[in-house]
Order: C-alpha cells, then structure tokens, then sequence
C-alpha cells in the first residue's frame, strides 16, 4: 500500500461517475431496511464523507463491524448526493475492515464529552471534530508563520534545547542531568543521586531546558541580520492557569538595526498575517469553533485583521488603571507587574482592541532591555489581546557594553557566564531588537479554546506528562 494521495477533502470536489475507495475512520452509521449510512472521516477537513450502503451489499457479517471508531475502507463508485451539503457520496461494493472498536468501550463516542475527559484520551480525542480542527488550524498557523518570515528574508535559525544560561532570569528551569538515576518505575521510583558535584555532569556545569532562544538568536541577527527561531521552550511554573504550559512552542523574530517602534511595527503585522492566513484556509474550522467554542470569535479575529492595534506607555496603562473605578484582586501601582486581570481590562474594556504596552519599569524586565534616558524604565514591549492577555513579550536590546554589564550585575546574574552574549556589544555592536509570540496563546485566540492544554496534541504542565 502505498501512501494516500488523495483525501475525503478532495473527493467532495469530485465529479459523479468515478470509481474509488475512500478510507478512515467511522464516526456513525445509521441503518434503515433498504439502506446503511456510514460518515467516514479522515482527519483531511472538518466534513465527513456519507458512503451509502444499499442492502445486501455487504454481507450482515461485516455491516456489524463498521462501528464508531472503527477504521475502513469502502470500495465503490461516487454518485450524486441527494442529501444537503454535500455533492457526491459513495455507493459501496465493498468494504474492508482494517481494525474494529468495542462498541462498548470505545471512549470516544459519547456525544458532549468535556474537554477535561477528552484531555484523559488525548490519544484519541484528534478524531473528533474538535481535535481535527485545533491540529488543521494549528498545522495552517505553523506554516503561515514560516511564510511570513521566509517571505520577508528572514533567516530561520534551530537554536539549542539544552542551555546553560537563564534568558529570562525567571529561575523556572528544567535541569537537564545524569547525576540522577531513577530506580523503579512510576511514581514509587527513586532517585539516586550518583554525585553532588556539578562539574562530575554531563556537561561539567549545570544545564538546562531552555526558557527562550533569544540570547542564541540574538547572535546571529549580529551576522545574519533578519532571523527567527521557532520551536519548544520549557517553563517549570507550578501553575494551573488555563494559559501556561510547562513545554510550548515560542516564535522570536530578532532584527538587527531596528528599534522598538519597528519591533513593534513587524508584531502587529506579523499577527495579522498569521490570522488572515487561518482565516483564508482553515474556513470551516473557524465556522465550526465559532458555532460550537466561542460565538464571538469569527467578529474578533475580523476586528483584530482590521484595527490598528493601540500603543500606550506603561505608565499611562497604570494611571488609566487607578482611574478605571474597577477593584480588582490586586491593587496596581507604579512599579509592578501587571497581573491578567489588568491587562484584559486594558485590552477589553479600556480600548476594546489588541494594545502594545511599552516602557516597562526595569526592575519587573529581563536584563537585556534597552534602558531609557529616565533611568528607571526599559524598551519593553508586551502586545495584549482580548480574552487572552499577553500574547508576546519583547524589546529593544541593550546594545551598549557597559550599561548591560551594571544591568548583569544589578540582576544578580553571574557576568562570565554571559561573555559570548557581551561579545556581540564588544564587537561590532548594532541596534537591535526581537519578541517572542506563545504559539499556543496564539492558538487560543484563533481557535477560541479556553485552555491552553487543549491547542497543543499532548499538554505537559504541573503533574501532567502522560502520553
Ligand atoms: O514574555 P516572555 O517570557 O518573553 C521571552 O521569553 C523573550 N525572551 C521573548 C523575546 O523577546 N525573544 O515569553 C514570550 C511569550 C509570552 O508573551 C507568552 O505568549 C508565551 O511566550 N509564554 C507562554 N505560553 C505558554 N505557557 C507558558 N508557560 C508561557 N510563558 C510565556
Ligand atoms: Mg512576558
């Protein structure tokens, strides 16, 4: 057998007449005296394909076979479909069985299943219509992300998994070791710690799962001058927010000779894009989340293409903030981080659109952002959007040597463990700046999901790592 090349999707746009088979996965069959009703589907689009089998035809012993979940091939000739909504069907002749599913026991066929059980089998739950659709749409966003890069010459750079730098100084890292052997299996198992010394390790200091690619991708704008990075980035928050996962996909843009209004310039464009593509090939996924997931989403991801997005300094965010008549769970002053119930409230109700908030206080940033001439703040950008929050965060670097050395050494961090990121403001330092999009927050918005455990095929955060 050899690899399909053609697909449910593709037979829908099929002329009447042809003979062929049709392949996948059974999502119901009806039966009446004269005639069975199968909807197959192959995961190729949202709509199921309706192969009619007219009695007799195939013989009782096998017609019982074709349950929910079962996989299938029916052979036959494509006719015109009486039915609404779709423009042929398929007449078998004949059916071949590839592998049944016990009709009592098949987990996925209870209708209005919630997303917490579909998360339990979420080995199976990408045949449902929900799954198909998160997979096609997320597949559409990957590549409309490539596409706007590529198409703009930028340079896509595979920048390490193991590190042994903390980019975010968020201190949330995986250590990646051999000292420690497991013994046993699950969670009974132990650990034997073969040395407390991490120079006996395998990489004779301590490593890490990265929490970024920035600082490698930053190397190679000095060189390559237009790149990005897109890939897995690990977080160990213990959190139980709907919108962290400790393993997610991060995109970096990074642009030598562009400052922050640029950085932020490329963002907007860049989000638009990404959403105009979706919205341009992945039609009936949207018209599926947005009758089933979430009603407003189609008129948001509208608005969003269509607006410009605002911009606003942090400190104004603050003051419009205590001047809101809102109480919220915690009090906003100048000088701490915004928490998500002010950023929705900037986004939703202050401006009702995607806003990019800038000059950050330093103390509250990373500390490879461009001070200000005040002193106190730093070319910060975060870009906020309804229901979701902040979707990117990013910045002007610091370009000159000794301000980022007093920034290296205020932070606490340990300055020669940063010699080859100081090199790049030793030697032919330029302006620069970058910003890092959460792929999966991105889909949140597009998709109109709730959590952020359910745009990604396998979810790993605190307490969960199966599959
Ligand atoms: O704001 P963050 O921490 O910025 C950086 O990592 C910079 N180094 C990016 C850069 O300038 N190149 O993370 C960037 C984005 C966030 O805005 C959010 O969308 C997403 O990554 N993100 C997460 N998504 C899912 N789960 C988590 N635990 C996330 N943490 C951050
Ligand atoms: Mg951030």
């Amino acid at each position: 057998m050899d690899y399909r090349r053609s697909y449910i999707r593709d037979l829908f746009a099929a002329s009447p007449g042809a003979e062929t088979s049709v392949f996948g996965w059974v999502k119901t069959r009806r039966d009446s005296k004269e005639v069975s009703f199968v909807q197959l589907n192959d995961g190729s689009c949202m709509a199921d394909f309706q192969v009619v089998i007219d009695a007799g035809t195939i013989p009782d012993s096998e017609l019982k076979r074709i349950t929910t979940g079962a996989c299938v091939r029916f052979d036959g000739v494509l006719v015109e479909s009486p039915g609404s909504g779709q423009s042929v069907e398929l007449k078998a002749s004949g059916v071949e069985v590839y592998g049944e599913a016990d009709a009592t026991s098949y987990p996925l066929q209870k209708k209005g299943a919630t997303m917490e059980f579909l998360r339990e089998i979420a080995h199976l739950r990408v045949r449902g219509n929900t799954f198909g659709a998160v997979s096609r749409v997320r597949n559409r966003a990957a590549w409309a992300v490539n596409d706007f890069f590529q198409s703009r010459g930028f340079q896509w750079i595979h920048t390490p998994i193991i590190t042994a730098s903390d980019c975010e100084g968020a201190g949330a890292m995986f250590a990646v070791t051999t000292l420690m052997e497991a013994q046993g299996h699950g969670p009974e198992s132990q650990f034997v710690l073969k040395s407390k010394e991490a120079k006996d390790d395998f990489f004779g200091k301590p490593a890490y799962l990265t929490v970024s690619g920035q600082l490698n991708v930053e190397t190679y704008a000095m060189g390559l001058t237009n790149v990005y990075t897109f890939g897995p980035t690990f977080r160990a928050e213990n959190s139980h927010s709907v919108r962290h996962l400790a393993e997610f996909w991060m995109i970096e843009p990074e642009m030598a000779f562009c400052d922050l209004e640029g950085n932020a310039n490329l963002a907007e464009e860049f989000i638009k894009a990404i959403i105009g593509d979706v919205m341009n090939h992945c039609e009936s996924d949207l018209e599926f989340f947005n009758k089933r997931v979430e009603p407003t989403l189609l008129e948001t991801l509208n608005h969003v293409v269509n607006s410009g997005f605002e911009r606003m300094t942090y400190t104004d965010a603050v003051s419009a903030l205590g001047k809101s008549g809102e109480t919220f769970e915690f009090p906003v002053a100048w000088g701490t981080d915004l928490q998500s119930e002010h950023e929705r409230w900037l986004t939703e109700v202050h401006v009702g659109r995607p806003i990019i908030l800038t000059d950050y206080p330093k103390e509250i940033k990373a500390f490879y952002m461009r001070q200000n001439e005040d002193g106190k703040t730093v070319r910060a950008m975060d870009i906020l959007v309804p229901r979701i929050g902040e979707i990117i965060g990013g910045s002007q670097r610091e370009e000159r040597l000794d301000v980022l050395k007093a920034r290296i050494l205020e932070s606490g961090l340990d300055e020669a463990a940063y010699w080859w990121y100081l090199d790049l403001r030793r030697f032919g330092s330029a302006p620069h700046s970058g910003f890092g999009l959460g792929f999966e927050r991105l889909l949140m918005y597009l998709t109109g999901m709730k959590n952020v455990r359910d745009v990604i095929p396998f979810h790993r955060a605190a307490g969960q790592a199966e599959f």
